[in-house]
């Protein structure tokens, strides 16, 4: 009987290379108890805080802030790969594993001053996340929290956003 998130997160043995162990959510998604159960926690520290609009980076940061927004009645504002919005962006590089990639959100997304939660399944070194809030900041907005599904706390990436001085929000840990 599973009890708890992590408990419907599925691991896939060397994916997308040999030695990676692949924290797959889909098997979490695809439950009604365990996505109800994750969306609940995710929201839990923020109750009774205000949120003005929900962001989600791509792309499992879409179905989870997706369902945040509804529950919270708010906005929803994608952050996506370079090449994927379709209007005026504003851009931020990140470093990855081999070289960088860019995130971009529309320039009109946020608004100066509004209050955001950024969303995704899993923080691993914190690069996407870092290029997030680097892009709601530049557009003037105030991140008040990051929450993630799973944390894999030896690539360090809750303590690179803590010393950002983000509030870091993770429901379970796996082995990087
Ligand atoms: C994964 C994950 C996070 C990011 C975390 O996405 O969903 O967005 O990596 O890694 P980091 O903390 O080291 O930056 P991925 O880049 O694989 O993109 P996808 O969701 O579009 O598949
Ligand atoms: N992104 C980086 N490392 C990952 C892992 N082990 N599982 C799923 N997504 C990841």
């Amino acid at each position: 009987m599973k009890q708890t998130v992590k408990d419907y997160i599925r691991t896939i043995a060397d994916f997308p290379h040999e030695g990676i162990m692949f924290r797959d959510v889909t098997t979490l998604f695809a439950d009604a108890r365990g996505f109800r159960m994750a969306i609940d926690q995710l929201l839990h520290p923020y109750a009774g805080e205000r949120i003005d609009k929900v962001v989600g980076l791509e792309a499992r940061g879409f179905i989870l802030g997706g369902a945040i927004a509804h529950q919270l009645t708010r906005g929803f504002v994608p952050i996506r790969k370079k090449g994927k919005l379709p209007g005026q962006t504003v851009s931020q590089a990140y470093k990855l594993e081999y070289g960088e990639a860019i995130m971009e959100i529309h320039e009109d997304a946020l608004m100066a001053g509004e209050r955001v939660l950024i969303v995704d399944d899993l923080l691993a070194t914190g690069g996407t996340c870092e290029a997030g809030i680097k892009l709601c900041e530049r557009l003037g907005a105030e991140v008040i929290g990051c929450a993630f599904v799973v944390d894999l706390p030896e690539l360090g990436g809750r303590a690179l956003l803590e010393k950002l001085g983000m509030n870091v929000h993770v429901l379970c840990e796996f082995e990087g």
